[in-house]
């Protein structure tokens, strides 16, 4: 059946998914790339960190991941007792698709003497053949805590493992994946468009690859992105990353002008993340009242890809011990 002809003439999206969000005793998470409609309903919007975090902590029955895959899937690897429903299953991501599992262990076979720290846009199957995961906004503080002598695979984005190798004079083997949506900006119209606005910063993803982090003034998580935004001092900032969230940034400082990087054709439609893009109100609502498409993962498979999630949620805060990584 049709989305449209699954949902009746006449109904109030807004109404009905409040309506079943009490009903299921649901949390509603919303990643900041996702639509302003999806952005405006979910009770807790933020970047892969907290929205892991968030999916660790809730007490709900049900939890509605406005998202992509890999992140519904950590949402369901952190708690599995509670239903965890994706508006729609095809809301993949590059990355996850660069890192087939087969290919990452036999990579990580060939290199027995590294560890394996592992962005978390990856699937659950290369999470559980990880060592440490990591997030954009995690994933400096927890390289400090590895020794500077220990080797390291990094995957899946070598455009974050490249940065960081520059950024800590590390020289960790990165897997080739890179993520569609950072790729499409362009260098010379970045150029252009700063050439137009001389006292804008440029605010930077570190999926962005060095061509555009080399001029950005700051480079950071979604969250830290949103940060810059309500602190710089100007009154326009260039920021290149998906342009859905400027929502937040023109909820938060309307008196700014947040300008989205241009990709290769002079604008910034092509850096929509087109899987993030798949869920819709529609699908929200169908998921909150039929409880599907729901994630499933085999247990044993969940708990090998959870302890490289605990560990990253235990080196994020601190609360581990240098170098104490137990599988090496
Ligand atoms: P953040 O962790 O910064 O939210 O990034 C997630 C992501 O998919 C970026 O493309
Ligand atoms: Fe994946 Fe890139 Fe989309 Fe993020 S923006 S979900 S890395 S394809």
């Amino acid at each position: 059946m049709s989305i449209e002809t699954a949902i009746p003439t006449g109904t109030d999206l807004v109404d009905e998914i409040n309506r079943l969000r009490k009903e299921r005793k649901a949390v509603i998470l919303a990643h900041y790339y996702q639509k302003p409609e999806l952005q405006d309903i979910a009770d807790f919007v933020g970047d892969s960190l907290e929205l892991s975090k968030k999916a660790a902590d809730t007490d709900a029955e049900v939890i509605a991941f406005c998202g992509v895959k890999f992140m519904a899937d950590t949402a369901k690897i952190l708690s599995p007792e509670k239903i965890v429903v994706l508006p729609d299953m095809e809301a993949g991501c590059s990355l996850e698709d660069s890192c087939p599992p087969d290919k990452f262990r036999a990579f990580r076979e060939a290199h027995p003497d590294h560890i394996a720290l592992t962005y978390i846009n990856c699937s659950t199957e290369v999470k559980a053949l990880s060592d440490v995961i990591v997030t954009s906004s995690s994933a400096e503080t927890i390289l400090q805590q590895i020794p500077r002598d220990q080797k390291i695979i990094f995957g899946p984005d070598r455009h974050l493992g490249g940065y960081l190798n520059r950024k800590f004079d590390r020289d960790m083997l990165l897997w080739p994946g890179i993520c569609i949506v950072h790729e499409a900006f362009s260098e010379s119209e970045l150029l252009k468009l700063k050439a137009q606005n001389p006292d804008a910063p440029i605010a930077a993803h570190p999926e962005c690859p060095p061509h555009i982090l080399d001029h950005a003034d700051h480079v950071g998580s979604t969250s830290s992105i949103l940060q810059f935004a309500k602190t710089f001092p100007g009154d326009t900032l260039i920021v290149a990353t998906e342009p859905h969230i400027i929502h937040q940034m023109e909820k938060a400082i309307p008196e700014k002008t947040f300008i989205g990087a241009p990709g290769a054709d002079g604008n910034c439609n092509c850096n929509i993340c087109p899987y993030m893009a798949l869920n819709t109100m529609e699908k929200l609502y169908l998921a909150l009242r039929d409880l599907e498409p729901r994630i499933e993962i085999e247990e044993s498979l969940r708990l090998a890809a959870k302890s490289s999630l605990d560990r990253m949620l235990e080196m994020a805060s601190g609360t581990i011990g240098k170098g104490d990584l137990g599988r090496v």
